[in-house]
C-alpha cells in the first residue's frame, strides 16, 4: 500500500523510518513544510518525497500519517478527510475542545477514519492491565496509580504553543486510565508547583502536578507528572483492586531504585521513543490496517476529545483550586 507522511520532525521522521519498514507498505511518500527535510530524510530510508500537500494527498494514497505540529493538525486532517485519504493524526487533533468538536462533526459524515496518536495502548503492560481488568482478575477497583515523569523540561519555546503540562504531557495518563478501566472521568482535581526555570511561570505552565480523577464507578486515581526526573524518562501506572493490584512499566529499564536494589539494572529509559519504541510500531501496524479497512480506528476522535476535556478541568481545576466536574 502507499503511505503518505506530513512533518518529519522528532516523531515523524521516527514514524516515517517505522513505515519505510513495514512490510505492507510498499511505497511512503514524505512531505515537509522544510522541503529539504524531508526529501534528505527520504533518502536515507528509501522514500518518495512531494513538495507540497495538494502533490501528497493527489499522489493515489491508501494512508496518511500527520506527524507536523500541533496547530496545523486540524487543518491537515480536513485536506486529508476531502481527499477521501483514511488518517493516523497525533495528539492532539486541534487547539481546543471548540476545533476538536468542529472538526469531528465534519469527520462524522466522511467516511474517513482516523486512529489518534496515544501510542500507550499499544504497549504490552499497558494491554496487560486493560485485560486483567476486563477479566475482573483485579476485582473491584479501588485506586490507580499513573506517572509521566520527563527527564528534563522541553525548550521554553516549545513550553509556549505545549498548551500546558495537562493537555501536552499528563493527557496520555488521562487516556490511558480510560481505556484501561473501561471507566469515564466525571471529576478532577489537581495542583501544581513551580520550582524550576521560570519560562514555565512565563508560559503559565507549572513544572510539576498531581492530579486527582474520580471514575463513574466511583475509582480514585492519582497521575502525577514532572519535567525534572533526573533518573530518566518515567512512565508507570498501578491498579488496585480488592483482588489484586497489578504494575507495568517496572522493567529493568524503569528509571528506579528501591531500597532493596530491586528493579532497574540496564540503562533507564531517556526518552518517550527508547520507552515506547514497540508500543509506536505496533501503533503504525496497525494504522495500515484501519487504512485497508481491516481494523476500526483503535483510537478515535471521539477518545481524543475525551482526553482532551479531562486536561481542560485539570487546567480549570489548577487555576480555580476548586474540584471540576468534565464536561459530557
Ligand atoms: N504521541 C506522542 O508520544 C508524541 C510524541 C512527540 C510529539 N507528538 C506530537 O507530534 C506533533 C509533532 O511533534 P514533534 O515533536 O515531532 O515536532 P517537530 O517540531 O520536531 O516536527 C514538526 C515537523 O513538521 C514540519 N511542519 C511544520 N508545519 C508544517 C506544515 N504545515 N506542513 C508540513 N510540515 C510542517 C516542521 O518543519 C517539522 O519538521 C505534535 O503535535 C506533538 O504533540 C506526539
Amino acid at each position: 500500500m502507499r503511505i503518505g507522511l506530513i512533518g518529519t520532525g522528532r516523531i515523524g521522521a521516527f514514524h516515517a523510518a517505522t513505515l519505510a519498514a513495514l512490510p505492507a507498505v510498499g511505497r511512503l511518500v514524505l512531505h515537509d513544510a522544510v522541503e529539504q527535510q524531508a526529501r534528505e530524510l527520504a533518502g536515507k530510508i528509501g522514500a518518495d518525497w512531494a513538495g507540497d500537500l495538494d502533490g501528497l494527498l493527489g499522489s493515489g494514497l491508501d494512508g496518511v500519517v500527520v506527524a507536523a505540529p500541533t496547530a496545523v493538525h486540524d487543518t491537515l486532517v480536513r485536506a486529508a478527510a476531502a481527499a477521501g485519504v483514511p488518517v493516523f493524526c497525533e495528539k492532539p487533533i486541534a487547539v481546543g475542545p471548540a476545533a476538536t468538536r468542529a472538526l469531528l462533526a465534519e469527520l462524522s459524515g466522511s467516511g474517513v477514519p482516523l486512529q489518534v496518536g496515544f501510542q500507550r495502548r499499544f504497549d504490552a503492560g499497558y494491554a496487560a492491565l486493560r485485560d486483567a481488568v476486563a477479566a475482573g482478575d483485579l476485582g473491584r477497583l479501588h485506586t490507580v496509580r499513573a506517572c509521566t515523569a520527563d527527564p528534563a523540561p522541553p525548550p521554553a519555546g516549545y513550553l509556549a504553543l505545549s498548551g500546558g503540562i495537562f493537555r501536552d504531557c499528563a493527557v496520555h495518563d488521562f487516556d490511558s486510565v480510560r481505556w484501561v478501566t473501561g471507566r469515564e472521568v466525571v471529576e478532577v482535581s489537581a495542583t501544581g508547583a513551580d520550582r524550576g526555570d521560570p519560562a514555565f511561570a512565563a508560559a503559565g505552565d507549572v513544572d510539576t502536578a498531581v492530579t486527582v480523577l474520580t471514575l463513574d464507578d466511583g475509582t480514585l486515581v492519582s497521575c502525577t507528572a514532572t519535567r525534572y526526573n533526573g533518573a530518566g524518562y518515567d512512565v508507570r501506572m498501578e491498579v488496585a483492586g480488592s483482588r489484586s493490584t497489578l504494575a507495568t512499566g517496572y522493567d529493568e529499564r524503569a528509571p528506579l531504585r528501591t531500597t532493596t536494589g530491586a528493579v532497574s539494572s540496564a540503562a533507564p529509559y531517556d526518552g518517550f521513543l527508547s520507552r515506547f519504541h514497540e508500543a509506536y510500531v505496533a501503533e503504525m501496524a496497525a494504522f495500515t490496517e484501519v487504512a485497508s479497512g481491516l481494523r476500526p480506528s483503535p483510537c478515535t476522535g471521539g477518545d481524543a476529545l475525551a482526553a482532551l476535556l479531562i486536561a481542560e478541568a485539570a487546567d480549570r481545576s489548577l487555576r480555580t483550586g476548586r474540584p471540576v466536574r468534565v464536561e459530557a
